[in-house]
């Protein structure tokens, strides 16, 4: 018999890329539905580009420096994933906004990470708009991509505590834990089918309901 194709996946990273490597470990198991083909980062010295590297994974550079254009530098990031045969595209710590039109072409097959528990708290330094804000509960999110930056429909998420003397840093490293377990669970529900981006919804297979449920405890 043959085992079902694979869920081609780019990952794009900035940065060290530790979600990134949580995300090539966890496709290693024969029975993961995802296989990552590409690693691409708009920071030429992003870590994470020599650590992919080193695991076997195609890797490519894309200065955004070098592109006249946010809609240039899109286009050749386009002309990237089409190329290597891409159905999903995963964010990592990609810290690069992109045109509405990229967004768009790849509505409902591109997914982000964002290390807190949305709605609240978009875009940087979310860890010091959490302490700011004193909430007791802190954590991450996987969500689809929309044009509207950190918007998009929440696929999972996992929250931690927030405890009394915590600064950015250790809430930081408490939810990066988290985040490098959310993930590669979120991607295999992604890329397994058994959750969808419908009518701008995000719906869950019968299978996977409890699944589902248990992504949001700790
Ligand atoms: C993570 O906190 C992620 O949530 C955010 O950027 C950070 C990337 O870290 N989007 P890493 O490069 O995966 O280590």
């Amino acid at each position: 018999m043959t085992s079902p194709r694979k869920c081609r996946v780019a990952i794009l990273i900035s940065g060290r890329g530790s979600n990134m490597a949580s995300l090539i470990a966890a496709a290693r198991a024969p029975d993961y539905p995802a296989e990552i083909v590409l690693v691409a980062s708009n920071r030429p010295e992003a870590g994470g580009l020599a650590a992919a590297a080193q695991a076997g994974i195609a890797t490519r550079a894309l200065d955004h420096k070098a592109h006249a254009s946010r809609a240039a530098f899109d286009a050749a990031l386009q002309l990237e994933l089409v190329a290597a045969g891409i159905d999903l595209v995963v964010l990592a710590g990609f810290m690069r906004i992109f045109s509405d039109g990229f967004v768009e072409a790849w509505a409902g097959r591109m997914i982000n990470i964002h290390p807190s528990l949305l709605p609240l708290f978009k875009g940087v330094h979310t860890h010091d708009q959490a302490l700011a804000a004193g909430v007791r509960l802190h954590g991450c999110t996987v969500h689809y991509v929309v044009p509207e930056l950190d918007a998009g429909p929440i696929i999972a998420q996992a929250a931690v505590p927030v405890h009394p003397g915590d600064d950015a840093d250790a809430l930081a490293a408490r939810i990066l834990v988290q985040e490098h377990r959310l993930y590669p669970a979120a991607l295999a529900l992604v890329a397994g089918g058994q959750v969808r981006l419908e009518e701008g919804r995000v719906t869950f297979s019968a299978d996977v309901a409890g699944g589902a449920g248990a992504l949001l405890s700790l």
